[in-house]
């Protein structure tokens, strides 16, 4: 049998114990507040994790692109969300496909791009569901509350579409510096969405799903009466921008990667094989500090070049090469998405080589 000793280096490595223990810990807060849960899988991209969460009670799955939506719809999942403005007609093409496999909803947030997708639907005698996606404060995609009930009414009135809830997501949760503010994005997150949904529903629409979510936001926002569904995603696996956010401890990050040092080139400066092809150069949040922890040390990675892990080594810490290192990078979802294959452990014994099915879909 296999120990993590034994693998190559770089690797990614998932520690089951702690990632059965999250996706059990948020379906429980999903249960207690009686929201549905459905996670964003583009977290793991993994069939098996994915199963996981639906066996702990998620209602289905979100995902951001058709081909992510394809690859999880073609391994028998059957009722995915994609929380993301889809926009084409071939797109279209491909999610009429879909949706004769799958119970399918997707993300608008135009006129323009919502008429996109009807065609092939109205042609079928199809409708497809979609949801309205409505900027919170993120400022990235998403109508303003204010300009929603009419995006709503027009999307609503294009033949071959079904619009059938709202949707958010409170990225800028991310951006704050202590839990108590992460707390407070969370809670305008549920009650902006739960707001607009009642001004939707005033005005004649029957809106159903008010669907927000994000890993440091979704307790909170699940708290708010009215809010229906929750999609975190991070929250499988965490990383050390979740443990700077104060949403979960050290104890808590289910990946990692195993890098080997593989040059001590001078005091103070010791080199890992793991650079932005394994750990992306997303920086560390709230606030930006070095490219991953080396978990039991006190020193950081510093900066990255492609296969370059350069650590700043911290009084007191050494080094030497061939040695081997655990580190925890600043963001997982990104991670997981430059990897073939995340190796599952129990304890120090890999008892799953779990394939990252749909890693590098990007339309
Ligand atoms: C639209 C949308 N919903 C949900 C999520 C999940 O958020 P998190 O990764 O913080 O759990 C994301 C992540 O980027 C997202 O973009």
């Amino acid at each position: 049998m296999r120990s993590v000793h034994d693998l190559a280096t770089p690797a990614v490595i998932v520690d089951l114990d702690v990632l059965e223990r999250n996706v059990l810990r948020m379906a429980e807060h999903a249960r207690l507040r009686d929201v549905r849960l459905r996670p964003h899988a583009k977290t793991h991209k993994v069939l098996e994790i994915g199963r996981l969460q639906l066996g702990a009670g998620a209602c289905g799955l979100s995902l951001a692109k058709t081909g992510e939506a394809e690859v999880f719809a073609a391994a028998g999942f059957d009722d995915l969300f994609l929380a993301y403005p889809i926009v084409g007609e071939d797109k279209a093409r491909r999610l009429l496909a879909l949706s004769e496999r799958t119970r399918l909803s997707v993300g608008v947030d135009s006129l323009e791009g919502a008429r996109t997708l009807a065609p092939p639907f109205h042609s079928a005698g199809r409708r497809l569901d979609v949801v309205l996606k409505v900027d919170v404060g993120f400022h990235r995609v998403g109508v303003l509350p204010e300009h929603a009930a009419q995006a709503a009414r027009q999307i609503a009135g294009v033949p071959g579409l079904r619009l059938t809830g709202v949707f958010t997501h409170a990225g800028h949760g991310y951006l704050r510096d202590t839990p108590a503010g992460v707390a407070d994005v969370g809670r305008s997150e549920g009650e902006t969405l739960v707001a607009v949904a009642a001004e939707l529903r005033a005005s004649g629409l029957p809106i159903e799903v008010v669907s927000v979510g994000s890993t440091p936001t979704a307790r909170h926002a699940m708290a708010v009466a009215g809010v229906t569904e929750c999609r975190p995603g991070n929250y499988v696996y965490h990383d050390a921008s979740q443990v700077s956010l104060g949403t979960c401890a050290l104890e808590d990050c289910a990946l990692s990667v195993v890098a080997t040092v593989v040059s001590v080139p001078a005091a103070g400066r010791a080199v890992v094989d793991a650079g932005s092809k394994t750990l992306s150069s997303d920086p560390l949040r709230p606030q930006p500090g070095g490219h991953g922890w080396i978990l039991g040390r006190r020193s950081r990675i510093e900066r990255l070049s492609e296969e370059h892990g350069v650590v700043s080594v911290a009084e007191g810490d050494s080094f030497r090469v061939g040695e081997r290192v655990r580190l925890l990078p600043n963001h997982a979802c990104v991670v997981s998405n430059l990897h073939e294959r995340v190796f599952a452990l129990r304890g120090e014994r890999v008892e799953a080589e779990l394939r990252v099915a749909a890693r590098g879909r990007v339309d």
